[in-house]
């Protein structure tokens, strides 16, 4: 995506932002990149149209809204973003804004993602002298990568398709073994893809391995679907040595105790899911395969990890991440659009980054607070906002049933 796109905001460092009158910040974040439906959309305060809630879920009797925030001081890179954020929780996104205005100083976040591969699972049961099959599959691999590329015409079309397969032995007693493909989803998340794959193939794999067909359904641990993200920040920018090594300190905690590694991980989750959440993404699959990454090296620990280098801090975060920019509700729900064009319409691996430069913020803002002054103090100041708001809502609701 290049750099110099003249229709996005040329920056996310936007002093004052948070104090400017709700119309204001509107005004300074849509830019020519949002069309003119979706910027309206916004303006009347964008709620989910009952005709696209009825089509998108069943059973439906409302919409339920949530805030939709942006997260300033992003850089992601080399691309200033302004990051569309929808979560329930106060300061989430002041943290995460901090956060990103202290890394900035230091050039921003830098990551990558791996091409978008998606893992399909069939299984077999009693599968006789389970131990060889991945030796009786091996000669009919690339037969068996064409049949399940035939049956997803599309996606091979757009550079997607099955790009590998892998048999893996799970249980040699009971015959239980379980054959992978692996599918290039392009920008979609790909669960339909990969288990249109998964249906297709089963019975060929059947027949060749013997056995009993099980399940036919992706996998939401997509290791072969990765992104990292890196950042770092000066002693100066964080507020001084004593919280990098607090910071430091309080990384070796996680990665020593599966206790204070899934609150760590929480922290990272408060970005990854509120960016997720306002792009209409499936954070049930991000949360699934993050925690289960994150118990993968025998005990469960930290998605991020932080060490000092040379002056400063440096901070890193690793984890599989089916991020999406096509299909689902990036295509019917107007908030979702709205959003992604604020992001300049990235592909998914581009957003992947993006994402996840949401999750180490949001980690390195909390550990910061951890290990500064503590997280209370920020944190009932934005509770103090949010019981005031709620007494001004109480009194609207009364007025209003009164009316
Ligand atoms: C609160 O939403 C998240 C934290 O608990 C994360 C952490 O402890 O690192 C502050």
């Amino acid at each position: 995506m290049a750099d110099d796109r003249e229709d996005l905001p040329p920056t996310s460092r936007l002093p004052g932002f948070y104090r400017a009158p709700l119309a204001e910040r509107r005004e300074a974040v849509i830019g020519p990149a949002v069309p003119a439906e979706l910027a309206a959309h916004l303006e009347a305060g964008g709620a989910l149209p009952l005709p696209v809630a009825d089509r998108m879920s069943e059973n439906v009797i409302a919409q339920h809204g949530l805030p939709l925030s942006i997260a300033t001081n992003f850089r992601v890179n080399g691309r200033d973003v302004l990051l569309p954020m929808a979560v329930e929780e106060p300061s989430v996104v002041a943290a995460a804004s901090n956060a990103a205005r202290m890394v900035r100083t230091k050039g921003g976040f830098h990551g990558e993602a791996t091409e978008a591969v998606m893992t399909a699972q069939v299984q077999l049961d009693a599968v006789p002298d389970a131990a060889a099959a991945p030796e009786r599959l091996a000669p009919h691999r690339a037969r068996l990568l064409e049949a399940a590329d035939r049956a997803i015409p599309g996606m091979v079309r757009r550079g997607g398709g099955c790009r590998d397969l892998e048999v893996r032995v799970i249980d040699e007693a009971e015959g239980l073994v379980v054959v992978h493909f692996y599918v290039a989803v392009g920008d979609a998340m790909g669960a339909n893809v990969v288990d249109t794959v998964a249906e297709a193939v089963a019975a060929d794999v059947a027949t060749l391995l013997g056995g009993q067909v099980g399940l036919r359904i992706l996998s939401n641990l997509p290791l072969r679907r990765m992104v990292r993200v890196r950042c770092a920040v000066g002693a100066d920018a964080l507020g001084g040595e004593a919280l990098i090594d607090g910071i430091v300190r309080a990384s070796r905690f996680a990665e020593k105790d599966p206790f204070r590694a899934v609150t760590h991980n929480k922290g990272v989750m408060n970005g990854v899911d509120a960016v997720a959440v306002a792009l209409g993404q499936d954070w049930r699959a991000i949360e699934a395969g993050a925690h289960a990454w994150a118990s993968l090296r025998g005990a469960y620990g930290p998605l991020a990890v932080w060490w000092r280098e040379d002056d400063g801090l440096v901070g890193e975060l690793e984890m599989p991440l089916a991020v999406a920019t096509v299909g689902g509700a990036t295509g019917v729900h107007p908030g979702v659009r709205a959003g992604l064009s604020l992001l300049g319409n990235p592909g998914a691996r581009e957003l992947a980054v993006i994402v996840a430069a949401a999750g180490l913020a949001s980690n390195l803002a909390a550990l910061r607070a951890l290990a500064g002054e503590g997280i209370q103090r920020g944190h009932m100041r934005l509770h103090a906002r949010k019981a005031e708001l709620e007494g001004a809502a109480e009194k609207a609701m009364k007025k209003g049933g009164g009316a």
